[in-house]
């Protein structure tokens, strides 16, 4: 970040090496319970291309004809989000949006389509949005847990019966690349990005 923010660059290089930390920790977890090695995971995400995220939402008087992040599933595979006490996230379960309240000593931790894909589909990456207030500004800090850009996202052996891929094979870069050129994250990302792949294969 340059020398003026050497500060603010080392909290978080810091941040993120502690986050890339966890992630692996909770990715050895989601392999267990899935009941494959338990180094399978973490070895995936071993030299993980990871982002950090700072969002601010500033207050808006009309906050409800607004929002501060539109409904989207993350095209990520991990997200850790940590939340000031100001609230706005929700996330949409048995057709309703819930809020998830603050809670300082906790972070939100959610699936995103990349990990969705590579349990071929059984773990699902969850719809999710922030509102926004007329009283008070709201901050949050997201890391998403990305594979290495050249990773190749493809499910374990164990979770493929009967041939039975929910996502063909792809790589963080060009899922990346779609999220940022050519389309902008909801519901159906990995369906729209399936279908630029086949078009791309046409070319
Ligand atoms: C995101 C996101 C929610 C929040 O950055 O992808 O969903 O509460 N943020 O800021
Ligand atoms: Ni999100």
């Amino acid at each position: 970040m340059g020398e003026d923010f050497s500060d603010f660059g080392r909290v978080c290089q810091e941040y993120c090496e502690a986050m890339s930390k966890l992630s692996l920790n909770i990715m050895e977890l989601l392999g267990m319970s899935l009941g494959i090695e338990r180094s399978h995971f973490r070895d995936f995400y071993k030299d993980n291309d990871s982002i950090m995220r700072l969002n601010y939402y500033p207050p808006c008087q009309k906050p409800d004809l607004t929002l501060g992040t539109g409904p989207h599933c993350d095209p990520t595979s991990l997200t850790i989000l940590h939340q000031d006490n100001v609230g706005g996230l929700e996330v949409y379960v048995n057709d309703k949006w819930h809020s998830i309240a603050p809670c300082s000593e906790a972070f939100v931790v959610n699936i995103g389509d990349t990990f969705m894909a590579l349990s071929n589909g059984l773990y699902k990456s969850c719809l999710h949005r922030a509102v926004v207030n007329n009283q008070t500004p709201r901050k949050s800090l997201a890391f998403f847990l990305s594979p290495n850009m050249d990773k190749v996202v493809t499910p374990p052996k164990a979770l493929v019966s009967n041939d039975r891929r929910i996502y063909r094979d792809f790589t963080w870069s060009s899922f990346l690349e779609f999220t940022q050129k050519h389309y902008r994250a909801d519901t159906k990302t990995l369906d729209a990005f399936s279908n630029w792949l086949k078009k791309e294969d046409q070319i």
